[in-house]
């Protein structure tokens, strides 16, 4: 498969592109922490921006973080000077270590980092020179954006089939296109059922502290014409015990093999009063957010400045300065209050125990199927 090909056959089809590799050696990127007030594209050659860019919010989104993480590892390639392979190798190490150390949640970080550091190892035990191991970085995250902007696309084909003509879908945070390397997760079902012609109504929650419903969902879904009603988080179970919900569907940042699903604070809130009022709780994911080594709760939670929850978004200062803050960023929702978990490999229900590595098993079947 020609993979810049591909890559940019599906890049044509998004409206919105929020990073990119460019050919000589620059990551671009649309600063998500402006959105809606303006629209400004980074640029960088430096693995280390990139982190700093994942640290801080420019780029979010579980998704959306693997593929920056995967860009910073190709960057740290592409531009290093070493003159042997085992010296890239252990430049690759030590940029593996400053992209892992942003973001603690999100499941595709890591995953993305290891993967490519496989391909690099792997190019390294035939590779006559640095060169040829630089290239096989630079293919592997050019990868690993292809295969998540196609992973969003089968979600949305396999999600649409969940929701009926006419349908109240509540969804929280931004699991759109500026959550991934376009497309969504959930949004992306949203956005395919449209395609397919359903009338759909979605009411985002506006996601406190950081605002990404408020600020990133409604944004994408009012550009392409998608009706959306905005309301806070506090409104959630009013909304649903007055019969205005029909479906829930979120994204998430990591999933364990029996079903636990850590997604932004205030998730599990929306599934418990969802189960309270009998509405469906999807959770819509790229496996590449199911962590194979992972049972149970026990998911690591980042913790956020307390500035986030003292002002809004850093400019007006809410509350008495110098309260003391507990700022969790995400919250685990038990397998019990999940109807479903959609991949790309097709739609996971209880026991998730069984159905999950079932699909892990698909998939590596499929991908070795591919590559054999
Ligand atoms: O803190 P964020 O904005 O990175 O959190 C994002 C979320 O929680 C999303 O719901 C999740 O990453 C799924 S995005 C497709």
């Amino acid at each position: 498969m020609d993979v810049d090909k591909r890559l940019e056959e599906l890049k044509s089809r998004l409206k919105i592109r929020p990073i990119e590799w460019l050919e000589d050696g620059r990551v671009r990127w649309l600063d998500v922490r402006l959105i809606p007030w303006e629209e400004v594209y980074r640029e960088t050659r430096d693995y280390r921006r990139l982190a700093q860019a994942i640290r801080d919010m420019e780029i979010r989104g579980a998704p959306a973080i693997g593929v920056a993480a995967a860009f910073g590892m190709a960057l740290a390639a592409y531009h290093s000077r070493a003159s042997t392979v085992e010296e890239l190798l252990a430049e690759l190490e030590k940029a593996a270590e400053v992209l892992r150390d942003t973001r603690p949640t999100a499941y595709n970080l890591f995953w993305a980092i290891d993967r490519v550091l496989r391909a690099a190892r792997e190019a390294a035990r035939s590779a006559s020179s640095p060169s040829e191991v630089k290239d096989a970085v630079v293919l592997e995250a050019k990868k690993i954006m292809l295969e998540d902007i196609e992973a969003n696309m089968a979600m949305g084909r396999i999600g649409a089939k969940l929701v009926q003509d006419g349908d109240r879908i509540l969804t929280h945070c931004n699991t759109g296109a500026l959550a991934t390397a376009g497309y969504g997760t959930a949004l992306g079902v949203i956005r395919a059922a449209v395609e397919e012609g359903k009338e759909v109504h979605v009411i985002a929650t506006e996601t406190r502290p950081l605002l990404q419903g408020a600020r990133l969902t409604v944004w994408e879904l009012v550009k392409e014409g998608i009706d959306v009603t905005l309301i806070t988080d506090n409104m959630v179970g009013y909304v649903m015990s007055k019969g205005l919900v029909d479906k829930v569907f979120v994204g998430a940042d990591r999933i364990t093999v029996d079903g636990y699903v850590a997604n932004k604070i205030g998730t599990y809130t929306i599934a418990v009063v969802a189960h309270r009022h009998g509405i469906p709780f999807y959770v819509v994911a790229p496996t590449s957010t199911i962590d194979p080594n992972l049972r149970g709760p026990g998911i690591p939670i980042e913790e956020r400045s307390p500035d986030e929850v003292r002002t809004v978004l850093g400019k007006l200062v809410i509350t008495v300065p110098e309260v003391k803050v507990y700022n969790p960023a995400f919250d685990v929702t038990p397998p019990e209050l999940v109807t479903a978990i959609i991949t790309e490999e097709g739609i996971a229900v209880r026991p998730f125990e069984v159905s999950i590595p079932r699909m892990l098993e698909s998939k590596r079947k499929r991908v070795e199927g591919k590559e054999g």
